[in-house]
């Protein structure tokens, strides 16, 4: 393996900045001690950074991005009510445009419920299982129009797009994930009883993929039926596949379930590595708790972990989720810590 690993950083707005500064102390921190070199380039993006120079990701900031091994990335976004950033630009033109340019299509999101962390729900049962979500196509891609805007005849559309090869290399991925499984076991959800055009291709590419995994069980749920069997019995799930929009909300539910959006960690996979990989918690800048250092770092302290992994470096990624699993089973004796005492605590554990 290569003897250094070169990241982006881009730690956006709210929260963003403040936990992302304890995910590259720990990185920092396993890196050093493995003689792994790290260098940080830091991008000053977000809505912040709009509103101050109009600018969302200006073409030569994507094409520096290109140039880094990977992209370490905190939230983006301002407060829901703020006026002042029309609703939607920071997602479409920042957010959505990295995950589109550097392809990735793999967006990771392992769901845990670690020792020691309570749960909602009443007999959660060991859950561990991880959502495998098509990054760039579905509903998502800006594929649609308004017509008659503000008028009683106004028409939207927003065109679900998927494409043979898209559907096909996720799937393909899902399968080698839950191959490699204990349990190989893999849940396909959609809603192909309704949706029959998309749902047709993915059940059929599903049903293809599968021929070459034969040690794989295959299951498929409804998207509503999911939502069920999540809150039900979510031991039930190994590796899960699924479209965009789907994905996105599955993976709120599997975080709520897990013990909260504070510990939910994720990664846009570009697999062929055509482009850097990009790895992010999975909430958002939380402009309700910015700058007061309430935000739980440990969602983008184990997202620099799925940055180690997929630079090749599993054992510091390992590493580092030991380190998270013994400082969230020591928490319930402990009062409320800071956003870097959380940091501190977990770069401890790692001795
Ligand atoms: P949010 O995830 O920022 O916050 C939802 C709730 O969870 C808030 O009460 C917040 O305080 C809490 N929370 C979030 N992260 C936490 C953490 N690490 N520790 C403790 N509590 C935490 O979602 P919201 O409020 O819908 O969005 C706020 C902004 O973030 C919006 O502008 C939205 O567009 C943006 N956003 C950005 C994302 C990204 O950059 N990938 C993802 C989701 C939202
Ligand atoms: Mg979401």
């Amino acid at each position: 393996m290569s003897s250094s690993i070169d990241v982006a950083v881009i730690p956006g707005d709210g929260i963003g900045p403040e936990v992302v500064a304890e995910a590259v102390k720990v990185l920092q921190k396993v890196a050093d001690d493995a003689g792994l070199g790290v260098s940080l380039t830091e991008y000053t993006l977000g809505a912040e950074h709009w509103l101050t120079t109009g600018e969302t990701l200006p073409d030569e900031t994507l094409a520096a991005l290109r140039q880094h091994d990977a992209i370490l990335f905190g939230a983006v976004g301002a407060a829901p009510g703020d006026t002042r950033i029309p609703s939607g630009l920071i997602e479409r033109e920042l957010l959505l445009k990295l995950r589109f340019s550097l392809d990735h299509y793999v967006n990771l999101r392992p769901s845990k419920l670690y020792p020691g962390v309570p749960s909602p729900l009443a007999a959660p049962g060991v859950v561990d299982f991880v959502v495998v979500r098509e990054g760039t196509e579905g509903p998502y891609v800006g594929n649609g129009g308004a017509l008659r805007t503000g008028t009683d005849q106004e028409i939207a559309t927003e065109v679900s797009v998927n494409t043979a090869f898209g559907v096909q290399r996720v799937v393909k991925d899902a399968f080698r994930r839950a191959a490699q499984t204990e349990r190989k076991k893999l849940s396909y959800v959609h809603k192909h009883n309704v949706l029959v055009h998309a749902g047709h291709l993915w059940k059929r590419t599903v049903e293809a993929v599968a021929a070459d995994f034969p040690e794989v069980t295959v299951d498929y749920l409804h998207v509503d039926a999911a939502t069920i069997f999540l809150v039900t019995d979510p031991a039930r799930f190994d590796i899960i596949v699924t479209d965009n929009l789907f994905g996105d909300i599955l993976t709120d539910l599997a975080a709520a379930i897990t013990g909260g959006i504070g510990l939910a960690a994720s990664g846009n996979i570009n697999m062929d590595r055509s482009a850097p990989s990009m790895f992010e918690p999975v909430h958002g800048s939380a402009p309700d708790i910015a700058g007061q250092q309430k935000a739980d770092p440990t969602a983008a302290v184990l997202s620099a972990a799925l940055l180690l992994d997929h630079l090749g470096h599993p054992e510091l990624a390992a590493r580092i989720g030991r380190a998270v699993e013994q400082d969230i089973a020591g928490r319930s004796e402990l009062g409320p810590r800071t956003t870097s005492q959380i940091g501190e605590a977990i770069i401890a554990a790692l001795s």
